[in-house]
């Protein structure tokens, strides 16, 4: 069975002594160890997050990292720094980056490599625009994504490390509007059934593919029910400790009917 896992993006928000302080009230929840959790502070905030959190059993990561390990690249960020501090995860490919900084399936399939080579569990995001998705082309779309992203990544290396997808619909991104359980299924399964064809059938059973675009604590049980939907990625709704916990607290629940 794959584990649940839901993680927090906060984008560019939160002071120091509000991730402090957010992070203090996820912890206090005390989430139960069946349920991955993780947020993704702002890189500057990530060593506050380290100290906070430290001896939790949440996780943190980061929203970016650069496809070079070293050298004259300012402004930009090593895997080896977000290792360095603490780091788990870092969010690969999201549709603010590829639209708003440009970056290509190309840059996300270096990044992705780099990360699976230092232990980092990459939360690669793919998703469709509300134009692609009216002209039915939301699957090829994605296929593209999934194959350029994990293009010449060996099975191996994948199934050594773990490499989580988050299937994130651009039109629903900080809109309200959420995909429907139906539509979030459909899609998961077809990444499910592509990966199996990309890499393998143990492959794609294994993978936890995550939801990410307008989750909320009415909408997360719906979602989260759904056979190849294993978590969620949040953004706004992470932001404060009590929508955060409550989307916690559901997928706990429902955990505990489907073991009992
Ligand atoms: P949202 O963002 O939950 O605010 O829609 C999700 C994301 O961008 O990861």
């Amino acid at each position: 069975m794959r584990q649940p896992i839901i993680i927090g993006n906060w984008k560019m928000n939160l002071s120091r002594q509000e991730s402090k302080t957010l992070c203090s009230e996820i912890a206090k929840h005390n989430p139960s160890p069946t349920i991955e959790i993780g947020v993704c502070p702002p890189s500057i905030h990530i060593h506050t997050v380290q100290s906070t959190l430290s001896e939790s059993a949440i996780n943190w990561g980061a929203q970016n990292c650069y496809s070079e390990s070293h050298g004259a690249y300012t402004g930009e960020i090593s895997v080896n720094m977000l290792t360095d501090y603490g780091c788990k995860y870092v969010i690969l490919g999201h549709s603010e980056r590829r639209t708003l900084f440009k970056e290509t399936n190309q840059d996300i399939n270096a990044k992705l490599r780099l990360c699976l080579d230092h232990d980092l569990v990459p939360i690669l995001c793919v998703g469709e625009s509300l134009k692609e998705r009216e002209n039915n082309e939301e699957k090829i779309v994605i296929l593209t994504q999934l194959r350029e992203c994990l293009h010449s990544i060996s099975a191996d290396s994948f199934m050594l490390r773990q490499c989580i997808i988050a299937y994130e619909p651009i039109w629903a991104i900080g809109t309200g509007q959420v995909a429907t359980p139906k539509q979030a299924q459909d899609m998961h399964h077809y990444i499910r059934t592509q990966l199996a064809a990309l890499l393998s059938q143990n492959h794609a059973q294994r993978t936890q593919i995550i939801y990410g675009g307008s989750v909320s604590p009415d909408n997360s049980k719906d979602l989260l029910s759904q056979p190849d939907i294993d978590g969620a990625l949040i953004g706004g709704a992470s932001l404060k400790a009590s929508s955060f916990n409550q989307i916690i607290h559901t997928c706990e629940s429902m955990l505990a009917v489907t073991q009992s």
